[in-house]
């Protein structure tokens, strides 16, 4: 279906049919389609790219066997496993497995601190790792300011295919990858995870606020004491005092949970 909009001629909301007739807010006629598809509309953002469709699931979401929790078997193995159990089952993203690899995760498998993004980019794609590009040098800033490095804690994603199209992340592959993120996570038992933006403290808390509203407040996911705070990419973008003080006081909150010393003011 192609559904498209004009921001730059101001024009806020655009209705447009599977066809492409569009219709302007105010025009009270019907939109007379030539297909028999129902009219979707959509609010138009500047820079937004027009919705695309999402992805065609098939069958039931994976459910891991439990023998990929024993705990004889040391953790690395037992996650590396999963991996190999994940890119066998995902032909549920039907559209998207052969031009996009998965990045399953990296790091210390018995890690106190886990980070979790929204997805892989163009970067973690290329490198098979994720946070592999600039946005991944801000989180290795942000680890350091915790006195850690990067390989003392677990880095992934709620989902570990970027969507097709590069379209946003919706609940539905959440379902799909979900189970994934369970996995890991009972397999690492971290103290504490740190969720890095909005779109994957959404999919991860199934909560409809924005990270605004999310960040700096603890939650909890599989009994996991949770925080989400701006993704690193955000703090690329919004270099600001006050933003970098929010990001630097969430991780605060989460040193002192985990015990870890926090600098002497100065
Ligand atoms: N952004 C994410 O959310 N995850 C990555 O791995 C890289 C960028």
């Amino acid at each position: 279906m192609a559904v498209r909009t004009d921001a730059m001629l101001g024009i806020d909301l655009i209705l447009v049919t599977d066809d492409g007739a569009a219709q302007m807010p105010g025009d009270s006629s019907e939109i007379q389609s030539r297909s028999s598809e129902p009219v979707r509309a959509f609010t138009a953002q500047s820079h937004s790219k027009p919705p695309r469709e999402s992805t065609r699931h098939v069958g039931t979401p994976p459910v891991i066997p439990d023998s990929f929790f024993d705990e004889h078997e040391p953790q690395a193995s037992r996650l590396s496993n999963l991996q190999d159990h994940h890119a066998r089952s995902c032909s549920n993203l039907l559209d998207n497995v052969p031009d996009h690899p998965m990045v399953f995760g990296e790091g210390d498998s018995n890690a106190s601190l886990m980070f979790i993004g929204e997805a892989p980019g163009t970067e973690e794609e290329r490198h098979g790792r994720p946070f592999a590009g600039r946005a991944g040098v801000k989180l290795d800033e942000m680890i350091k300011a915790m006195g850690l490095q990067r390989e003392d804690v677990y880095i992934t994603n709620a989902l570990k295919f970027r969507p097709p199209g590069n379209r946003p992340s919706e609940p539905g592959d959440f379902e799909w990858c979900g189970p994934y993120l369970a996995a890991q996570v009972r397999i690492i038992r971290p103290d504490v995870i740190v969720v890095l933006g909005g779109p994957a403290s959404k999919l991860i808390l199934g909560s409809p606020l924005g990270i605004t509203s999310l960040r700096g407040k603890w939650a909890s996911y599989n009994d996991v004491d949770l925080m989400p705070t701006f993704h690193p990419a955000y703090l690329l973008r919004n270099p600001t005092l006050e933003v970098r003080g929010q990001v630097w006081k969430d991780l605060q909150e989460v040193m002192k949970r985990l015990g870890l010393p926090l600098p002497a003011r100065g």
